[in-house]
């Protein structure tokens, strides 16, 4: 039986088993996905025993992203350009290939899940971490009017910025520097909601259509997406499509099809505690 697995620390909360379970009894694929804890120095070596005896794939989540990206033989273009690899798999000549699926993943949610825009609209991007950096290009792909990326660090917002320009048009910031201009689609790829916290953002940020979208996923409402509810937001979504669909993703590089994401989705929706 081919085997799969997610390396992480910590890894215990990952839905990423279920999710691709799902996916395989529905696809009518035979394998197994397992979770591993990685200790924190010892990425390479698990990867490395894994593969040895005979694992055809992984991901990987944090804070293993960067490595995995050492680790891969070749990138494909959406992992180099993102600089962290969140999928790993065997390929028939035995060399291991490493993919990036968290952009893709969260533009298919955007799109098809919900039913929303990008194309030729006015884009804030919260945070220059490397959650925000996995999702630039292809977001950038869905041309956008503009991408602006606001970040309590301003210059790690101008380096993203700078090295994503090919791409689009896109401009970096700190938050004080929002004053005055509104967006249409609003981002957040913080961690702040780790906190508790929400960045701090003027009143009038969303235009007329404002959607708001948050990486994390929680039962409750993130704090991010309550702000945008009470800051007249047209359409509020976590990212928990985001994660099935990025699942997704590396479930079609893996075994070559694509399963069907909207009942998984709906299916973990309700069993979030
Ligand atoms: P990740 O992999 O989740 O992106 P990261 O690379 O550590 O993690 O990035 C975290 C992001 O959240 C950064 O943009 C960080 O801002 P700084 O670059 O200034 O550190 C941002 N962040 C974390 N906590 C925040 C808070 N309380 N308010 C605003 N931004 C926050």
């Amino acid at each position: 039986t081919d085997r799969y697995a997610v390396f992480g620390n910590p890894v215990e909360q990952s839905k990423s088993p279920t999710i691709h379970a799902a996916f395989a009894a529905q696809t009518g694929q035979t394998m197994t996905y397992s979770k591993q804890l990685v200790a924190l120095d010892g990425f390479s070596e698990a990867a490395e025993a894994f593969f040895a005896a005979g694992g055809k794939g992984l991901n990987i989540t944090v804070p293993f992203k960067q490595e995995a990206y050492s680790f891969a033989a070749r990138l494909t273009a959406r992992a180099r350009h993102a600089g962290a690899v969140n999928t790993l798999a065997l390929q028939d000549d035995g060399t291991i290939l490493g993919d990036n699926t968290d952009g893709v993943g969260m533009v298919q949610d955007l799109l098809e899940n919900l039913g929303w825009q990008i194309r030729g609209k006015k884009v804030l991007v919260l945070g220059a971490g490397g959650a925000v950096r996995g999702v630039l290009e292809p977001l950038l792909e869905q041309l956008p009017q503009h991408v602006v990326i606001a970040n309590r660090t301003i210059d790690k917002a101008l380096q993203l910025a700078k090295g994503f320009a090919e791409m689009g048009y896109l401009l970096g910031c700190g938050f004080d520097m929002l004053e005055g201009q509104q967006f249409d689609l609003v981002i957040n790829g913080t961690s702040a909601s780790l906190a508790g916290e929400v960045p701090p953002l003027p009143n009038d940020l969303l235009t007329a259509d404002g959607h708001c979208y948050d990486l994390m996923y929680a039962a409750q409402p993130t704090p991010f997406l309550v702000w945008a509810r009470q800051h007249g937001a047209r359409a509020v979504s976590d990212g928990l499509g985001m994660l099935v669909e990025q699942a997704a993703e590396s479930f079609k590089l893996w075994r070559g099809v694509k399963p069907e994401t909207k009942l998984v989705i709906s299916e973990l929706r309700d069993n979030l505690t």
